[in-house]
């Protein structure tokens, strides 16, 4: 959560900065801020409360000039938002911003006011430049001061810092929140994502764990977490590979919804055989790593998770292999016992999302034989960290709501599946049917989309509901319980999901006419199962609405609305039937006039705890 940018050139950068933040806004935008060193030689900066575009308004009639300069937008954790707790903080004549949270911020406040630092705001990022300001009295040299002070820190951060008395740079470092430097000729830029960067360069360098950073217009160096100077690869991006405008969208949801049968056959590409599935896509070591493994552990946050949830089904059910899935905040904190040949997996569509990571972390040190992350960013910290990678091939995802994400994810959860399956219960014929199944879901998903009229026409319903539960059999439990994230999201309307069979066991007792119930009703051999649920609801006066099968049987009645989806093997239903659930959200978040690629107290990168 948080964004920050920074730029060091020959030119004035406050437009440099406004884009960046612009393009960052996904990770945070209930404030922004901007410092710049100015002609004068002082710190000039400017706050506003609200999305990037106020600071813009603000910049339009009070502009920033000067080469060197810093921005942040914010995702409150210490302190509502205000324009005291925006970003940059200073202290002197130091500016700073700052994403993570720092630990021990209550000790350093209180150390630093018997000091005689006086606080402006209830930020823990207000102590770091007081410190920064503290030991420059002390080292009279900015990169000095941050060594003392990032050792007084405890959590995390990746932090930007200008000086007034040493114009011409910025000093940076990183620990628990990601940094890229980018590389421009004659200036250059440090940014929480690369993403920020696009329109000045497509040269990066990523920083690790622990590195601090200097750059100059000219130059930059990196220190390790030893203070020892060292050299970080440069990764070129394809500029071409990724867009990240609307195109002729309303939204970047909705276009990324109707982006899912591109991307996915991107995703395809490569990784399909005529009859089998290419393991060596997953990298050389895949093959050799995967026959040992007897079972998964897989873990994973949000929507990522409900893709693991999808996972455990198809991997116990197709493969053979146990498998078991946890949110990474549970997981981190608590104690078990690792079975041997044991595969750790992390999902995210960022990579660098802190729970996730701090699973992944703590994984290394428990015994998993290997570990694998299925991720949509290929320079993320999951992706340099693991063993194994697959990558998702979605492309930038910009709204909040994971969409393209998920059913990208659920396509490389389904080659693990099979890459496992090899080693264990899966036989040729079956590998076989996967492929052709997986072959269709382009195209399948294309027609999916074709019912979005029928689906916006649906969600006139939701508009004055205030709940709706979601529900769903087998592997479709997880996909009801992400269309019930996605409906709470992004319309704020309450929304559960249930496994339909557990529905007498409690939630029915909240049925009645003001509960739209959803259900997700493939051909499968639960769907007589399914069915006997469903009347439990109707006969209780629960208003249904049924996205199923054609040969499924369901007929619009009296309280049932049904809508009906192509047919689909078993295998991919799970994918397909995610469509119509993200479209019925958006177009009831439509309805209830919500901010449907912001909303109110989301992030889409939650890269602190
Ligand atoms: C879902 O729409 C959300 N954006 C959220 O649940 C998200 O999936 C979660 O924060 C995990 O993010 P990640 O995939 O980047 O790790």
């Amino acid at each position: 959560m948080c964004g920050i940018v920074g730029a060091v050139a020959q030119r004035e950068v406050s437009g440099i900065l406004l884009e960046g933040l612009r393009r960052l806004e996904y990770r945070g935008y209930d404030s922004a801020g901007m410092a710049i060193i100015a002609p004068n030689g002082k710190i000039e900066n400017r706050k506003r409360v609200g999305k990037v575009e106020k600071l813009s308004e603000e910049l339009t009639s009070s502009p920033l000039l000067g080469r060197v300069g810093i921005a942040h937008t914010r995702w409150a954790t210490h302190g509502q938002p205000s324009e005291e707790n925006a970003h940059p903080h200073i202290s002197g004549d130091i500016a700073l911003v700052h994403n993570g949270i720092i630990e021990n911020h209550e000790e350093l406040r209180q150390r630093l006011k018997e000091l005689g630092y006086q606080f402006n705001s209830q930020t823990d990022t207000e102590t770091i430049v007081h410190l920064l300001h503290y030991y420059y009295q002390e080292q009279q040299d900015l990169m000095a001061a941050l060594k003392k002070t990032i050792g007084d820190l405890q959590g995390a951060y990746g932090l930007a810092v200008i000086h007034a008395a040493e114009p011409e740079k910025i000093i940076c470092a990183r620990k628990g929140s990601p940094l890229v430097i980018g590389i421009g000729i004659g200036e250059n830029f440090i940014a929480s994502d690369q993403l920020a960067l696009r329109q000045v360069t497509d040269r990066f360098v990523y920083l690790e764990e622990g590195d601090i950073a200097e750059i100059s217009p000219d130059n930059y160096t990196i220190l390790n977490a030893e203070f020892n100077a060292v050299t970080r690869d440069i990764t070129q991006i394809d500029s071409a590979a990724e867009s990240v405008d609307k195109g002729h969208y309303r939204h970047y949801m909705l276009k990324e919804i109707y982006e899912q049968p591109s991307v996915i056959r991107r995703s395809l590409a490569g990784r399909l055989g005529s009859k089998n599935i290419l393991i060596e896509a997953m990298g050389s070591r895949a093959g050799q790593i995967l026959k040992d493994i007897s079972s998964v552990q897989i873990v994973a946050c949000g929507t990522s998770y409900h893709a693991g949830m999808v996972a455990k089904y198809w991997i116990e059910g197709l493969a053979g292999v146990p498998c078991r899935v946890e949110v990474a905040s549970e997981f981190r904190y608590r104690k078990f016992k690792v079975q041997d040949n044991t595969l750790f997996v992390t999902i995210s569509q960022s990579g660098e999302t802190a729970d996730t990571l701090a699973a992944l972390r703590l994984a290394k040190t428990l015994g998993y034989s290997a570990s694998l992350t299925v991720c949509n960013v290929a320079q993320s910290s999951l992706v340099r960290e693991s063993d194994l990678y697959l990558m998702t091939e979605a492309g930038p995802e910009i709204g909040v709501a994971s969409t393209k994400a998920f059913t990208t994810q659920l396509v490389a959860l389904l080659f693990l599946t099979v890459a496992l399956g090899r080693h264990h219960d899966m036989t040729e014929n079956e590998e076989k049917d996967i492929v052709k199944a997986l072959n269709a879901l382009p195209d399948l998903l294309s027609e999916t989309l074709e019912l979005n009229l029928n689906i916006k026409k649906m969600s006139n319903a939701f508009a004055e509901k205030h709940h709706a539960l979601f529900l769903g059999r087998g592997a479709q439990w997880p996909v009801a319980m992400e269309g019930a994230l996605k409906l709470k999201e992004i319309s704020y309307i309450h929304a559960e999901s249930y496994p339909a069979g557990e529905l007498k066991h409690g939630p029915l007792a909240l049925v009645d006419a003001d509960m739209p119930v959803i259900a997700v009703a493939p051909n499968d051999e639960l769907l007589e199962k399914l069915k006997s649920n469903l009347e439990e609801v109707q006969a209780r006066g629960g208003q249904l609405f049924v996205f199923c099968d054609k040969a499924a049987g369901f007929k619009t009645a009296k309280g049932m609305d049904i809508i009906e989806l192509p047919h689909v093997d078993d295998v991919i239903a799970p994918i397909i039937y995610t469509i119509p659930l993200q479209l019925l959200s958006y177009h009831v978040a439509i309805l209830k006039g919500t901010d449907v690629d912001q909303p109110r107290n989301l992030a889409k990168s939650v890269t602190v705890e």
